[in-house]
């Protein structure tokens, strides 16, 4: 699988969100965007009408930390998504939601928190275009990577060997082995690339 990598923008200058996005689009294969609802997860972040304002061409990767995010898939498409992602906690209906993300005509994505097994999405897996699995607790950018999640990478890529997985938290140059090593192709990374001095570089470590 062609691997590729995704920034996180939750820690973008979003007052200057444009000029931002134009020094890291070089080294990005997708903009990972955050969403968060102060309910899902402790913290509040961006919603659709900013996404509106991303003047790019590299693809939208929008990552949902909303409880029940149907309410609000049309809008993000709307908005330029690419891919929309939903965590399996959040929905109520999952295939319904899934299937929704599809006829808005984004690509669909469900991700899992750390602690959630892949039993959780088996009925909707075939549908799907990339899963995401979580290696922090979904909230904030900065934490560890938890190891314990590549067990679920690789039990994925064995069972799924053309579906894009994703990972995301805590992505550094020796976390991205790890997760590459156990299957992962999309690989999120945030507070590394954009805390970096040298940005294009961070980027650039986390491939073999
Ligand atoms: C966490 C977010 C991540 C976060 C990643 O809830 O989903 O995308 O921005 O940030 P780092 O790479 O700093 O863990
Ligand atoms: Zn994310």
């Amino acid at each position: 699988m062609e691997l590729k990598i995704a920034p996180s923008i939750l820690g973008v200058d979003y007052g200057r969100m444009n000029e931002h996005l134009v020094e890291l689009a070089p080294f990005s294969d997708y903009f990972h965007v955050d969403v968060m609802d102060g309910n899902f997860v402790d913290n509040i972040s961006i919603g659709a009408p900013v996404v509106e304002r991303i003047k790019s061409d590299v693809p939208l990767d929008c990552h949902l930390m909303i409880n029940n995010p149907h309410r609000y898939i049309k809008d993000f498409a709307e908005a330029g998504a690419y891919s929309i992602t939903i965590h399996a906690e959040a929905s109520l209906h999952l295939s319904d939601d899934v299937q929704k993300i599809k006829d808005a005509g984004c690509k669909a994505c469900v991700a899992l928190n750390p602690d959630t097994p892949v039993d959780k999405i088996s009925k909707v897996l075939p549908m799907l275009d990339m899963v995401l699995v979580m290696s922090v607790h979904p909230g904030f950018g900065g934490q560890a990577f938890i190891p314990e999640v590549l067990e679920k990478v690789k039990w994925l890529r064995e069972h799924y060997p053309n579906l894009d997985i994703q990972i995301d938290g805590g992505i550094n140059e020796e976390t991205a082995r790890l997760a590459i090593e156990a299957g992962a192709n999309v690989l999120v990374s945030g507070s590394y690339i954009l805390k970096s001095d040298d940005p294009a570089k961070a980027a650039a470590s986390l491939r073999p």
